[in-house]
């Protein structure tokens, strides 16, 4: 009989990682490996790596000297283990990951994933590395495997809609490391919610890297906006929150606004990065849009559907960033109010234009700049919690609590919820009455049904 191998599957970086490499477990169980959540019992490896920071690429190579050891030692014990480093350091580094580390067995792009078997068999087989960058023709949405029938891991998935970007952010890779942006078709993306539900899902993310800008073919052969996608997931029977990330203003239509204020499944919950306060900066970001205008698109979105909680990224010390300029993003952050947050120090990529650009921000200044962010964000997350002790308001419970007897669930916010309660709450959306928050997360009573 034949021995089922085991991988191991180490995610770093975005949801879109954490959807493909769902994907690349998918694609391996096909093909004889079981998953295992023990690393050292894996015959297989797989990092699938962010390329977005400095800091998270570092991470990878610091793995990778750890893993050479851990190839030593099982093969001391008689033990193959193959290593394979897939997602956007695989894209952006290809073969000088093999040439820094080769421990490395596949390096294998996010485009190519479909094809990590059979490339694994040959890098066996042949007993040499392979390199899998390439952008295909064929793409890899195709070639998912039928999940029909396996119980889902939570009551909310992921769903890749769209990937890539046209954009050109002057600090970001994902251009480079993603490729041009390409929506996957509507009757691809139902099919795959149907299946969802099948399997227990109640609340389905769409994922993209400008999940705003999809155009995906419709039934009808014409390309459909974000909005209209919504629109047709909501009338799937088991459907019963649909949220997207991530947005760029400049892509929020006005079908997509309207969506918000009619779709009764679509969560008030949007994550809208804006960067940076200041129009100078914002423009040598080349993000082509202005304070003012970031201001008018969230009085519009909040006049479609008042209670919407807003989240965002910013990046701090972006070259020639002065400390008034600074202040003028901490000021777009109290005018805004914002429920959630994601703080960044500039890191320059290589390839990408602002690494070049003049009047780069020593590492201190960028350090006390983002402390002092920080210390206004966790004011306002602390308060937009705050203003939800005392309401009564839907949650999707997903899993167990820390604490015996705690299950925890997501309000329609995003926040984490807390409440007393068994494990049959779990995949149940139940109304809780919130009494005590922190800037975290909050708690609540079951309320019966
Ligand atoms: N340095 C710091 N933050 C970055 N981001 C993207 N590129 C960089 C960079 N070079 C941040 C942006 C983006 C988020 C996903 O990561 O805020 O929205
Ligand atoms: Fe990067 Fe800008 Fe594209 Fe977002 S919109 S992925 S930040 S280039």
């Amino acid at each position: 009989m034949r021995q089922t191998k085991k991988v191991y599957v180490k995610t770093f970086g975005c949801q879109m990682n954490v959807y493909d490499s769902e994907r690349i477990t998918e694609h391996l169980g096909a093909n004889g490996y079981a998953e295992t959540a023990t690393i050292d019992d894996a015959d297989l490896i797989v990092l699938n790596t962010c390329h977005i920071r400095e800091k998270a690429a570092d991470k990878v190579y610091s793995d990778l000297g750890r893993l050479r050891e851990l190839k030593d030692e099982r093969r001391a014990l008689g033990l193959d283990t193959m290593v394979a480093v897939a997602g956007c350091v695989a894209q952006a580094e290809g073969a000088e990951i093999v040439a820094r580390a080769p421990v490395v067995d596949l390096v294998i792009g996010p485009q190519s994933y479909h094809r990590m078997p059979e490339l694994l068999v040959r890098a066996k087989a042949e007993a040499r590395t392979f390199v899998e960058i390439a952008f295909p023709e064929d793409e890899k949405f195709a070639h998912l495997p039928a999940r029909s029938g396996v119980p889902a891991r939570s009551a909310s998935a992921f769903l890749t809609v769209q990937e890539g970007c046209d954009k050109f952010c002057t600090f970001c890779v994902v251009p480079y490391t993603r490729g041009a942006e390409y929506s996957r078709s509507v009757d691809e993306l139902v099919t795959e919610a149907e299946k969802l539900v099948a399997r227990g899902v109640r609340e389905i993310t769409l994922l993209g890297q400008n999940v705003n800008a999809f155009h995906g073919t419709g039934p009808d052969n014409q390309a459909w906006s974000l909005a209209r996608l919504i629109r047709r997931l909501a009338e799937i029977d088991g459907v019963e929150r649909l949220r997207y990330t991530t947005s760029h203003p400049r892509d929020m239509a006005d079908d997509l606004i309207k969506a918000h204020a009619e779709v009764g499944k679509l969560m008030p919950y949007l994550h809208l990065p804006f960067q940076a306060g200041s129009d100078r900066i914002l423009a040598a970001m080349n993000r082509k849009h202005t304070a003012a205008e970031y201001r008018a698109l969230v009085r519009k979105i909040r006049d479609a559907r008042p209670d919407i909680a807003l989240s965002t990224d910013i990046i701090v010390g972006f070259p020639g960033e002065t400390d008034a300029e600074f202040s003028q993003t901490l000021d777009l952050i109290s005018d805004v109010g914002f429920a959630q947050a994601y703080t960044f120090k500039y890191s320059p990529r290589p390839g990408t234009p602002a690494a070049k650009m003049d009047g780069q921000v020593p590492e201190e200044v960028k350090a006390e700049r983002l402390v002092r962010l920080q210390a206004l964000l966790e004011v306002e997350h602390a308060k937009f919690n705050a203003g939800c002790v005392g309401r009564t308001v839907p949650v999707l419970f997903e899993k167990t609590g820390r604490q015996d007897g705690q299950v925890i669930g997501r309000s329609p916010y995003l926040q984490h919820v807390a409440a007393l309660g068994d494990k049959t709450l779990i995949g149940q959306i139940r109304a809780v009455a919130i009494n005590s928050a922190s800037p975290y997360s909050l708690a609540g009573t079951v309320q019966a049904s």
